[in-house]
């Protein structure tokens, strides 16, 4: 069910009955306020416009067409240029009980879509431990990637980890020139001290030209299959991604060893790539570097420069590694729709690899090609959430803070609590409280992560929906199991229980809208405000001591409805549910 959809399809099957001419998508919008209508159209006036007709004209023909649909109560002309929609009772009492099965999720899902979806996300740096800068990434692409196979997609998703630039060819050069330490003992070294090493090797790269000439000359043995650099790099890569492996188990993350299509999976796929490029006229000779000279990209001074592919020592870039992954999802995983779930600063190093990638046609018009680019995190004074010394946070140490600080809460609240169950618990507090966050914010803008929000009972939080999800339970606790047999029908007695039902309905039309804009937030703030209109409604009414037999049993539906679209709303987005807090 997606009452925005159905009205759309309706009014235009009407304004072609009455032979108006649409050349315009139909916007029709939630009402903010429900006692003018529970939803609008919008562009009446330039429908009205296109067709040289006047607005009350238009709309008496609309409303007149419509006038036999069973959705609707009643539609209303409203100054300057709207017309308000009524959605009538008895037909939203007929598709809650509709709704109303053991199998409510699949009534929520839609198999149609077949269509291959590549979604790239969390791809960390194999250098490095992931840090608070990869939460982003991880979490949207992983409940983008869970949204979308609820829609039905076939989701592929691709860890594109960072195994096969420059940063191996300075962690190279530093174990070898600095530390002298031995292939053997790699497997005794741990993932911070590899980091220590990669930051101590970055910063000596930058004062001394030598270190640096020498760190560029192993990135390129390393990628002509030099054995020595081969194994010392094949250590490091696999100590990483065991301890990503972790943080992605912790954190409910889907990712696993058959998602990896890093960097270095593409290498056979290079010199071939820049043959062709140069070959088609796209790449030249530059210095003896091999660039695509695009006009529209200028350096810091004005002018035009080029994107490097391969350096002169036969080294790979970036850009060139990229090329060959857009060519490979296209033509072997064939994509029809490819999500990069990348920071905005990489903007426009994708603009220039999608634009070389069309010109010589490794990609196709019809792929639609989407950077869903988002902003940071920051600390309560707008700077990047780093720790008091300005120090990166390791992604780990936040989850286990998160984890500990959840502990905290539930220990006040419980204090005879098992340690087994205080150690669950916490977990899916803690981990779902830092998801939830991130996942709940505007994904294109900035966002400052402050504890206290992150944890709290109020407001929009997990907790707060968690917690929500517990009092249904132990409502329905009592009655459930009748409840699921009885058969009585939905029967509306008051308008807050109608604006409930409206808004349960609406859930399928947020599905689709977080689909297609790769923005999990509207799910989080459409189970938040479901989530705070039971609460209002709990407050209010009487559920269980309500004498008539019709109305608890409605009631106890609704609540019964809720905790499944609850319980379906978090799990999509990758957080999980507890009966009781
Ligand atoms: N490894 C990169 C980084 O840490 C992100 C890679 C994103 N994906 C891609 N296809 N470039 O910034």
């Amino acid at each position: 069910m997606n009452i925005l959809s159905k009205l759309r399809k309706k009014i235009k099957k009407s304004l072609i009955k009455s032979k108006i001419l649409i050349n315009q998508k139909i916007i029709i919008q939630k009402n903010k306020n429900e006692k003018n209508g529970h939803y609008q159209l919008n562009n009446l006036y330039s429908i009205s416009n296109f067709n040289n007709m006047s607005p009350e004209i238009l709309s008496k023909k609309i409303i007149k067409n419509m006038s036999s649909q069973k959705m609707i109560q009643k539609m209303v002309f409203s100054k300057p240029c709207f017309i308000n929609i009524f959605l009538n009772s008895v037909w939203i009492e007929q598709s809650i009980t509709n709704l109303f099965s053991n199998k409510i999720k699949t009534k929520f899902k839609c198999n149609k879509n077949k269509k291959n979806v590549v979604i790239d996300y969390s791809s960390p740096n194999m250098a490095k431990s992931m840090h608070v800068g990869h939460l982003r990434s991880t979490v949207i692409g992983d409940a983008t990637a869970r949204i979308m196979e609820f829609f039905g997609y076939n989701v592929i998703r691709c860890n594109h980890i960072g195994d096969w630039g420059n940063q191996f060819g300075m962690l190279i050069a530093y174990l070898k020139k600095v530390k002298k330490i031995k292939i053997s003992k790699i497997k005794n070294i741990s993932i911070d001290q590899i980091e220590k090493i990669y930051c101590q090797a970055k910063t000596l790269c930058i004062k001394n030209k030598d270190f640096l000439k020498k760190s560029d000359e192993y990135t390129a043995k390393l990628q002509q299959n030099n054995q020595y650099c081969y194994n010392i790099w094949k250590k490091i890569i696999k100590l990483n991604i065991k301890e990503n492996n972790k943080i992605y188990k912790l954190l409910n993350i889907s990712l696993n060893n058959t998602h990896i299509i890093g960097e270095s999976f593409y290498k056979n796929m290079l010199p071939n790539i820049i043959q062709d490029l140069i070959q088609k006229k796209i790449a030249i000779q530059k210095n003896h570097n091999i660039i695509v000279p695009l006009k529209n990209i200028k350096n810091r001074k004005g002018k035009t420069m080029g994107v490097v592919l391969k350096k002169k020592n036969g080294s790979f870039l970036y850009s060139a590694i990229d090329i060959a992954c857009m060519k490979y999802r296209y033509e072997k995983l064939k994509a029809n729709i490819i999500l990069y779930y990348i920071d905005s600063r990489q903007k426009q190093h994708l603009k220039q690899v999608y634009k070389i990638s069309k010109l010589a046609r490794y990609i196709s018009q019809k792929v639609k090609v989407k950077h869903h680019m988002f902003g940071m995190m920051l600390n309560k004074k707008n700077k990047p959430f780093q720790t008091r010394s300005g120090k990166t946070i390791k992604l780990l140490e936040l989850i286990k803070e998160s984890i500990n600080r959840a502990q905290t809460i539930i220990l006040k609240k419980n204090e005879k609590i098992s340690k087994k169950n205080l150690l669950k618990l916490s977990k899916i507090i803690g981990i779902g409280a830092i998801k939830y966050s991130d996942l709940s914010k505007n994904r294109t803008t900035n966002y400052i992560f402050n504890w206290k929000n992150v944890l709290s009972f109020e407001g929009n939080t997990s907790l707060y929906i968690q917690y929500t999800y517990t009092r249904i339970i132990s409502i329905l606790k009592k009655d459930y199991k009748n409840l699921i047999k009885s058969n009585y029908t939905i029967k509306i007695s008051n308008n807050s229980e109608m604006l409930l039902c409206i808004k349960i309905l609406q859930f399928k039309e947020i599905l689709y809208q977080a689909s297609k804009k790769g923005e999990p937030h509207l799910i989080c703030n459409y189970i938040y405000e479901l989530a705070s209109k039971y609460s209002y409604f709990y407050e209010k009414y009487h559920i269980l001591k309500i004498k008539d037999k019709k109305i608890c049993i409605t009631r106890l539906k609704i609540s019964y409805i809720i905790s499944k679209i609850l319980k379906i709303g978090l799990n999509i987005l990758g957080i999980n549910v507890t009966k009781s807090m």
